[in-house]
């Protein structure tokens, strides 16, 4: 069977990197989960005292930015990629509220967009990839055979991070939360650089009420209906 590029992009804490991964072990394609490469940067920038309150020092991070290295690696544990950033296991600190708050004007950079969408590009060659992000079916993969684009409301969003976190053991205020999403939602779709907007040729999918096994059983289904065509 030919082997496809699926870019799945679309609002935070929607979902999609639940469905891309597991439509990716289940179709043995590569998964890259893309905003954990900003969330790494971001970590690197908190790490290194590179920000004043919300802002980064970007002449020292534009300087730092060729010795950040991001990679992925299987946990055999969980079956799925940990994210590495300079050979440590970084996983489940970029997954922290303090990297969520300070993660969009990390983003927002120009250079660091630059780097990061080419290493992605680079992971992409061979195709047999699912990435998921905000500028994958635009900017990343603009020729990707399947592309998605996932919605639902900022409450259930919310309400699933909140969820996501308590069951990692990790603090969480639902209030605080809101917030966030709305706040990453607002500068997502409005930075200068490739904000967050549907392709074109991107399926809608709101899965506001979907469960997870519906919309594993529809992405399934989109990527039978390409790769049979
Ligand atoms: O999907 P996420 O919440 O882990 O993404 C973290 C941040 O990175 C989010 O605020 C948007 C940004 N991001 C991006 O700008 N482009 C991508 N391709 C992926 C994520």
């Amino acid at each position: 069977m030919k082997k496809i590029t699926i870019a799945i992009d679309g609002f935070s804490s929607c979902g999609k990197s639940t469905m891309a991964k597991d439509l990716a072990r289940e179709i043995g394609y590569i998964y890259i989960d893309s905003g954990a490469m900003y969330r790494a940067v971001t970590l690197y920038c908190l790490d290194n005292g590179l920000f004043r309150g919300k802002d980064v020092d970007t002449a020292r991070l534009e300087q730092d930015m060729p010795g950040i290295r991001i990679s992925f690696r299987l946990n055999p544990e969980t079956g799925r990629p940990d994210t590495y950033l300079n050979d440590m296991n970084v996983e489940s600190r970029i997954r922290t509220m303090e990297v969520s708050s300070h993660v969009s004007p990390v983003a927002a950079i120009p250079f660091v967009r630059q780097a990061l969408v080419a290493q992605q590009q680079a992971m992409g060659r061979e195709k047999g990839i699912v990435m998921d992000g905000r500028d994958i079916g635009t900017t990343v993969f603009p020729d990707a055979e399947l592309k998605v684009f996932v919605t639902a409301s900022p409450e259930i969003r919310a309400q699933r991070r909140y969820e996501e976190l308590k069951a990692k053991g990790q603090e969480a205020d639902y209030e605080d939360i809101l917030a966030n999403v709305k706040q990453r939602d607002d500068i997502d779709q409005h930075r200068a650089v490739s904000p967050l907007r549907r392709a074109d040729d991107a399926l809608l999918l709101d899965n506001s009420h979907l469960s997870i096994a519906e919309q594993k059983a529809w992405l399934l289904e989109q990527y039978k209906r390409v790769t049979e065509e």
